[in-house]
């Protein structure tokens, strides 16, 4: 099989209201045409994920997203500048999509990827895709088709394998000022693109919403413990945090000077955006060995505040 044909066969099998996992720059997605009910319930059931976690919808240019959902100048000029990438933007939706999609809300989140398979798939399909990230609910995100296999193999009816993502943490979501009922720019999810970039680019700041409510938050992926690994997830800054004794293992930053058999790192030359690109995988390689893992906190700035945000949501909490 080549890529082509493996295209057009995930089309085919999108258009009769199956499910396929595809690759995009952020992470893996479970897709199925974000209109049809019957296509998406069957991503709910496969992820176990609850029907009031709203999904993402995938388009593939700019008169998709806009037959699903409205744009203000703000969200404009962030289509503008970070489409195709891996930006989420939250949007009125128009009457097309439907509650399951998302929830019930009025609103939509959408998102143009730039992996040239998922822009070549939603084009060929000819209508926008609804995928959330393609593990099970509440596990970390899949970084390769492999990692798919493992955990829903038996579940979709066909996973395109795109090799590695390039980004490695989920999108960053953000609720323009049109939107929010708070009035400004919120982020919702840190991800690739920071709020630094974001301002910069439409002159607002970028902030996490004010009101947390942990019974319905503003983007259900906010949730305090998402992402986890079954293996213990401890934090640290610097090394005197291990406590002595420590026997499970640890992963750095950066590469350590003397490397022991219980050593990973998350870049070679602190590179905040190479640690997102390995994160998912070596957590997910690291929990097969069911050991306790110190994971040290990246620099907080770029994607290492995405890298953080999971970090944190992936740590125990006894
Ligand atoms: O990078 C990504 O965004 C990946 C790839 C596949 O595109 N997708 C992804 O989807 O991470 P998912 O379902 O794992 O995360 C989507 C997040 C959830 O936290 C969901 O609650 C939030 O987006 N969301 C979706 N629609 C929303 C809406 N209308 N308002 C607020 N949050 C929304
Ligand atoms: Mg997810």
């Amino acid at each position: 099989m080549n890529i082509d044909s493996d295209i057009a066969a995930a089309a085919e099998i999108l258009k009769k209201g199956g499910i396929v996992a595809m690759p995009t720059e952020t992470v893996y997605g479970l897709a199925a045409d974000a209109c049809s009910e019957t296509a998406v319930r069957k991503i709910f059931e496969a992820k176990g994920r609850p029907f009031i976690d709203p999904l993402i919808v995938h388009v593939s240019d700019m008169e998709m997203a806009r037959s699903i959902a409205v744009f203000d100048e703000v969200s404009e000029a962030l289509a503008k500048k970070f489409w195709p990438g891996p930006l989420t933007i939250i949007l009125r939706k128009k009457p097309s999509v439907p509650d399951i999609t998302t929830a019930g809300m009025d609103t939509v989140a959408v998102r143009m990827p730039s992996h040239p398979i998922a822009a070549r798939l939603i084009s060929k399909c000819g209508f926008a895709l609804a995928a959330p990230s393609a593990n099970p609910f509440g596990y970390i995100s899949p970084t390769c088709a492999g990692h798919v296999k493992d955990q829903l193999g038996g579940k979709v009816d066909m996973i395109l394998d795109g090799g590695e993502c390039s980004r490695g943490v989920e999108s960053t979501i953000v609720m323009p000022p049109a939107v929010s009922t708070e009035g400004g720019a919120l982020i919702l999810r840190h991800g690739p693109i920071c709020a630094e970039e974001l301002s910069a680019a439409v002159g607002i700041d970028f902030t996490p919403p004010k009101k947390a409510n942990p019974a319905h938050p503003a983007a259900p992926g906010m949730m305090k413990s998402h992402y986890a690994p079954k293996s213990r997830l401890f934090l640290f800054r610097g090394l005197s945090e291990i406590p002595e004794g420590f026997r499970g293992r640890v992963v750095h930053f950066v590469r350590p000077k003397n490397v022991t058999p219980r050593d990973y790192w998350l870049t070679e030359n602190s590179d905040v955006n190479e640690a997102a690109r390995r994160l998912f995988a070596l957590l997910r390689s690291l929990d097969k060995t069911s050991e306790d893992i110190y994971c040290q906190i990246c620099p907080d700035c770029g994607a290492g505040r995405a890298v953080n945000d999971r970090l944190q949501r992936a740590s125990f909490k006894a």
